[in-house]
């Protein structure tokens, strides 16, 4: 069976649907989780599920050290599920094509530095857009700027608020990110 690891910054929803898919699918197990945050619900739900989790610095990130911890798992992919520091270049270089993210708009519109989470969404409401949606897509050294592996729509004309926006997209992520990474893995 395939091993995953996901990197997550905070609420983790993202990285628990992954996990509640490949438990039934049985494609890939998730081995770890990562996170920078001390506090990050993820870290709640790792433990829920039973799956080791590891917090580090910014600094460990930029040093190597959680390359190590990478390393020591072997992973077929590694996936960024709301990860919101800069994923290092040296990780991209020894797992190539191995990492990916999901960003919460249309890349490349709302994207870049600054571009993330609620930020993203408040800028959507400003500009009175229709449409918005998510993307998947690989990592690589620029922020959100690597080759597209999906996009989804979603019709959001009608929300008034930043939440409801943020609402939609997070069905549309538990809709189609872990279905997306099961594919990944079945290749
Ligand atoms: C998700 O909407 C994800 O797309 C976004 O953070 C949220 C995390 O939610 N990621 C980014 O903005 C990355 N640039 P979650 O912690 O509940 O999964």
């Amino acid at each position: 069976m395939k091993n995953i690891i996901i990197f997550a910054s905070g609420n983790g929803s993202n990285a628990e649907q992954i996990i509640s898919h490949l438990n039934q699918t049985k494609t890939a197990k998730v081995d770890a989780i990562l996170t920078n945050k001390a506090n990050a619900g993820v870290l709640e739900r790792a433990k829920r599920h039973q799956i080791p989790s590891h917090i580090f610095s910014k600094t460990d990130l930029e040093s190597g050290k959680v390359l190590e911890i990478v390393n020591q798992y072997k992973p077929d992919l590694i996936v960024l599920a709301g990860f919101l520091l800069k994923f290092p270049e040296h990780i991209i270089n020894v797992y190539p094509n191995q990492v990916i993210n999901i960003h919460p708009a249309l890349l490349p519109n709302y994207g870049g530095k600054g571009m993330y989470g609620m930020h993203v969404h408040d800028a959507v409401l400003a500009n009175k857009e229709s449409y918005t949606g998510i993307t998947i897509h690989y990592v690589n050294e620029n922020y959100d700027e690597g080759a597209i592996i999906k996009q989804e729509k979603v019709f959001v004309g009608d929300c008034t608020t930043a939440d409801e926006i943020a609402t939609r997209i997070h069905q549309l992520e538990y809709e189609h990110f872990p279905t997306t990474i099961n594919k990944l893995l079945s290749e």
